[in-house]
């Protein structure tokens, strides 16, 4: 039996979706802990190519219970649509979702695009899905969460009570279209009819998995770096996307977690405003954008590219009490002849081996780099750690010495197959 949770090292985008796929084979349980559908995990496996915005990734697994927990928020528009394209497409896992997650209604999306234009030149560069005013109202105790669905009337209720509100900020403060409460209304209805039979209490469902000694996996959203409390504040997402998330995200206790793996990409991206100290620009970037395909899953947004960042993922591994490192995407630097690795940063002079919280720091400090010499020849679908070339072998045996953490999963490309087991989980 393990517990193991999944969680993205970076800036998101890491690639959890495709390792998550992978693991699950042996996993009952597969539970999402937090965001919504700003995240777009992608998997490729035998049923075809799916980007999953709020179902766990174990759901192409049979006997796969994948749960929506109560720290994710959903828009139930998105969710019904994904939940249509599961069904289609035969996939087998069983989906619940948990009473307590909370509804991104029609009027946190309007708000969330009002409030990006509001702050014009700070904007976040958020999705624009909604998550931050819904976790606003879940914080301001406003919020209304999935178990209302169970009782539309009452639901109906409280949702024209925050609709006055809600309306009025959109009108008066930012000049918007009103929204109707007709419109919303019948919106209740349709959620209702079509997601009430999977709202669940799954903390007994976690929990009882967790007595049974069952295989768990906890499915991490976004990346440690835009965590809301310790990522690059106020460039960040706004639940706690780190490991810990997970305890308060599903109800469970943090006596039951076996292992913490963090998901980092052999370089990094980053999507959205924020500090990006290794960031790179001109050819090199459009080349790995264009290599990589780093285009958001959900917003299809250039991504942002830069060199991996050491200091950035030893903070990772510190704030996620990191067990061992899941390296993705080791085949896009088979293309480069020298590989940089930023080791600590610079600032007037100094040199700073920490990753500083203060934004106006990190926007200024200069990256340090080690070279590692290029490999240069193709490690794409290898599924096997003797077939990688000496030099890439280096680079990987480089990242486990500077993070001090074993590299137990080399991800090759977007297939399932397409993986490297060092020591299984
Ligand atoms: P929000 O989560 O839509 O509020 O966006 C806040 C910040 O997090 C923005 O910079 C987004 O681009 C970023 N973000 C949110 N979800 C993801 C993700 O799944 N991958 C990468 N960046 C994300």
């Amino acid at each position: 039996m393990s517990i193991t949770t999944i969680v993205g090292g970076q800036w998101g985008d890491e690639g959890k979706g495709k390792i998550i796929d992978h693991l699950a084979e042996s996993a009952s349980v597969i539970a999402r802990y937090s965001g919504g559908n700003n995240a777009g995990h992608t998997i490729e496996n035998e049923h075809g190519k799916f980007a999953l915005h709020l179902v766990p990734c174990g759901i192409s697994w049979p006997n796969t219970k994948n749960i929506i927990g109560s720290g994710t928020v959903i828009d139930p528009n998105v969710l019904i649509e994904e939940i249509e394209i599961i069904n289609k497409s035969k996939l087998p896992g069983t989906i619940y979702i948990s009473e307590k997650a909370h509804i991104i209604m029609p009027y946190h999306v309007i708000l969330d695009e009002l409030e990006e234009k509001f702050r014009g030149k700070n904007a976040v560069g958020t999705t624009g899905r909604g998550i931050g005013p819904a976790y606003s109202d879940k914080i301001s105790r406003s919020g209304i969460r999935m178990v209302e669905l169970l009782s539309p009337d009452s639901m109906i209720e409280k949702t024209l009570k925050n609709l006055k509100i809600k309306n009025e900020i959109i009108q008066k403060i930012y000049d918007g279209k009103k929204i109707n409460e007709k419109e919303i209304i019948n919106t209740i209805h349709i959620w209702a009819k079509n997601l009430s039979s999977y709202i669940s209490n799954t903390e007994e469902i976690i929990n009882k998995s967790i007595n049974n000694k069952e295989n768990i996996i906890l499915e991490g959203a976004q990346g440690a770096l835009l965590d809301i409390d310790h990522g690059t504040y106020p460039y960040v997402t706004s639940s706690n996307s780190i490991a810990g998330g997970s305890l308060t995200g599903l109800g469970i206790g943090s006596k039951d977690i076996s292992n913490v793996y963090g998901v980092f990409k052999a370089f990094t991206t980053r999507v959205g405003e924020g500090p990006f100290p290794t960031e790179i620009f001109g050819k090199d970037a459009d080349n790995i954008r264009k290599i990589a395909g780093e285009f958001g899953a959900t917003t299809g947004r250039p991504r942002r590219i830069g060199w991996f960042d050491a200091v950035a993922a030893k903070y990772s591994a510190q704030i996620n009490g990191l067990d061992s490192i899941i390296l993705t995407k080791l085949d896009i630097l088979d293309h480069w002849d020298e590989i940089k690795i930023c080791v600590s940063y610079e600032l007037n002079g100094k040199k700073l081996s920490n990753f500083p919280t203060d934004e106006k720091i990190l926007n200024k400090v200069h990256p340090i780099y080690e070279n590692i010499e290029g490999w240069e020849e193709s490690t794409f679908n290898l599924d096997s750690f003797e077939k990688i070339n000496e030099n890439a072998k280096k680079f990987l045996n480089r990242l486990e010495e500077i993070l001090e953490l074993p590299i137990n999963v080399i991800s090759t490309g977007p297939k399932r197959e397409s993986t490297i087991i060092r020591q299984k989980l």
